[in-house]
């Protein structure tokens, strides 16, 4: 018997991301190949946002994807966010050259206190959020705060690009495929703070660390490489990331709902005090995930160059929370 359809909210669906994101979502790389979808689609209520929005929703319509169970435009985030079984926040100002993620704080954090609000008030009890505008990881604690109704936990950023630009880097390090990798992840904030780390991980079973014996090699490449990619696309571009984003808010959602098979990833999630990071934290943590739920992986050794990084990205983001917090009273 075919599943019912699942409703999934977009933000700022007119936007680059979303231009890349809708399409893949309807095509069912997020849900599954066997998951109707049904897209609830946010924008701002500015007459050509709107219309091209209309657009877009055109093209969607002209794919005929067959999981595509139904299409609605919305400027009102209550109407978007009705029943949303997912909801993926990703419209907000993006950066341009030279700015910092924390530059749009004030721009962007308003929007996620409103749409906080509009989800504890209208989505499925169980909704499953993921924040990709930036600042993602303090923008997914504003909207965590300003729902108390909804479980915590299902409220997330997304440092899954970050986690797939360090796979990259270290498949090709090594020389193998990125399949071939396991137990790499990424701590902290989506900025140039975070932290990558390799020494868990694994190249077809082999330890990363006897495979890259070389320290300045981590300190002063891998680390300015994943941890200032998204300035080097903007440089290069003139516009950020889109594509490798919305694949990566893709490969998110997916590992979330439909589980790792104990193989470990990398999302932001609220902490639970683990690795000294204050509870409710929104951090980049190692996590595995099954039926719907995902787990921190607890107890890794933590050496004295991880913890300085742990600690610095740490600051950063209590700066951030510190900077906004008038704004969740
Ligand atoms: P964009 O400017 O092309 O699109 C953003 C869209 O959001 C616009 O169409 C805008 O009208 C809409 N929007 C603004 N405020 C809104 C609101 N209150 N409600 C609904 N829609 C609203 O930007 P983009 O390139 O698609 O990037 C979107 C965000 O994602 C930016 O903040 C960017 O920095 C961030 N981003 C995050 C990651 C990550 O890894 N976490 C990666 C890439 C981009
Ligand atoms: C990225 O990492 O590509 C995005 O967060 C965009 C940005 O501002 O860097």
């Amino acid at each position: 018997m075919a599943k019912a359809p699942m409703r999934v909210a977009i933000t700022g669906a007119a936007g680059q991301i979303g231009y890349s994101l809708l399409f893949r979502i309807a095509n069912g790389d997020m849900l599954g190949k066997d998951q109707p979808v049904i897209l609830q689609l946010l924008e701002i209520p500015d007459e050509k946002v709107q219309k091209a929005l209309s657009g877009v929703m055109m093209e969607l319509q002209d794919c005929a994807f067959p999981l595509l169970a139904g299409i609605s435009a919305h400027s009102d985030a209550t109407a978007a966010f009705k029943d949303a079984d997912v909801a993926l926040l990703v419209g907000s100002r993006p950066r341009g050259p030279g700015m910092e993620r924390k530059d749009l704080l004030e721009a962007n954090a308003r929007i996620f206190t409103v749409q906080g609000k509009a989800l504890d008030a209208v989505a499925s009890r169980n909704v499953k959020v993921l924040v990709v505008g930036n600042p993602a990881n303090t923008n997914a604690y504003i909207a965590m705060k300003s729902a108390p109704g909804l479980p915590s936990k299902n409220f997330t950023a997304m440092l899954r690009l970050d986690h797939n630009r360090a796979l990259s880097q270290v498949a090709a390090k090594v020389g193998k495929p990125v399949t071939a990798i396991e137990k790499l992840f990424v701590w902290g904030n989506h900025s140039s703070t975070m932290y990558p780390d390799y020494r868990f991980a694994t190249a077809d079973g082999q330890p990363i660390p006897e495979l890259i014996h070389d320290e300045a090699w981590n300190r002063d490449v891998f680390l300015p490489i994943v941890s200032k990619r998204g300035a080097a696309i903007i440089e290069a571009r003139g516009l950020s990331s889109a594509a490798s984003a919305a694949n990566a808010a893709v490969n998110h959602v997916r590992d979330w709902l439909l589980g790792t098979g104990g193989k470990w990833t990398t999302m932001g999630v609220p902490s639970d005090g683990a690795y000294g990071i204050p509870e409710g934290t929104i951090f980049g943590f190692p996590v595995t995930t099954e039926n719907g739920e995902y787990k921190i992986v607890q107890g890794l050794d933590i050496d004295t160059f991880s913890r300085e990084h742990i600690e610095q990205t740490l600051k950063e983001l209590l700066e951030e929370r510190e900077s906004i917090q008038h704004l969740l009273s």
